[in-house]
């Protein structure tokens, strides 16, 4: 398994589009491709791939401030779950955030998936909210210093 960062436009942002929208939104019969992606050339995008170079999963993290980000569109493909790919990635993700000088994290976790959240150290924040017709919790995590 390896994790790299993903480029705006490139063909691996096209195959990660693909993921999420397998995973995060044809479930609730949502189409990503009806969203404006725009913004999201300003936002760091990671991929898991696996040893043939398929990508297998992918999360998005956004600097709100210089120390601040949000992590956002978290998904791993469906045969892949449960298996450590989610933590792999997000601490990976987490160590090049803090060498980056993100040390605060931010989400909107549903509330499905709070459970690996905690599971990483995330601790939710106030109640809870609907996003995407879906039961939402915020979460969040204080980074420490990763060399
Ligand atoms: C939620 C998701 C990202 C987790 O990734 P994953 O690769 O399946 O999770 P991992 O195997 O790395 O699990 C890491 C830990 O979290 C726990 N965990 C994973 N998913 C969980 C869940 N839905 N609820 C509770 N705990 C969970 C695991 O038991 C594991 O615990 P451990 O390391 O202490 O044994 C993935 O299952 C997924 O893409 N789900 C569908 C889309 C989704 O909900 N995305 C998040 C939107 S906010």
């Amino acid at each position: 398994m390896i994790i790299r960062e993903i480029q705006f436009g490139s063909e691996e942002f096209r195959r990660e589009c693909e993921l999420r929208q397998r995973v995060l939104r044809a479930p609730i019969g949502l189409n990503l491709y009806e969203e404006n992606l725009d913004g999201e050339k300003e936002q760091f995008h990671f991929g898991l791939f696996d040893g043939q170079g398929k990508l297998v999963a992918c999360v998005i993290a956004v600097a709100l401030s210089p120390t601040r980000a949000k992590i956002r569109q978290m998904a791993v493909a469906p045969d892949q779950q449960g298996k450590g790919c989610g933590r792999l990635l997000l601490e990976s993700v987490e160590a090049t955030l803090a060498r980056r000088g993100l040390m605060n994290l931010s989400m909107h976790a549903r509330k499905t998936a709070v459970g690996f959240y905690q599971a990483l150290g995330y601790a939710t924040s106030g109640g809870e909210f609907t996003e995407v017709g879906l039961p939402h919790l915020t979460m969040e995590k204080c980074l420490t210093a990763h060399p």
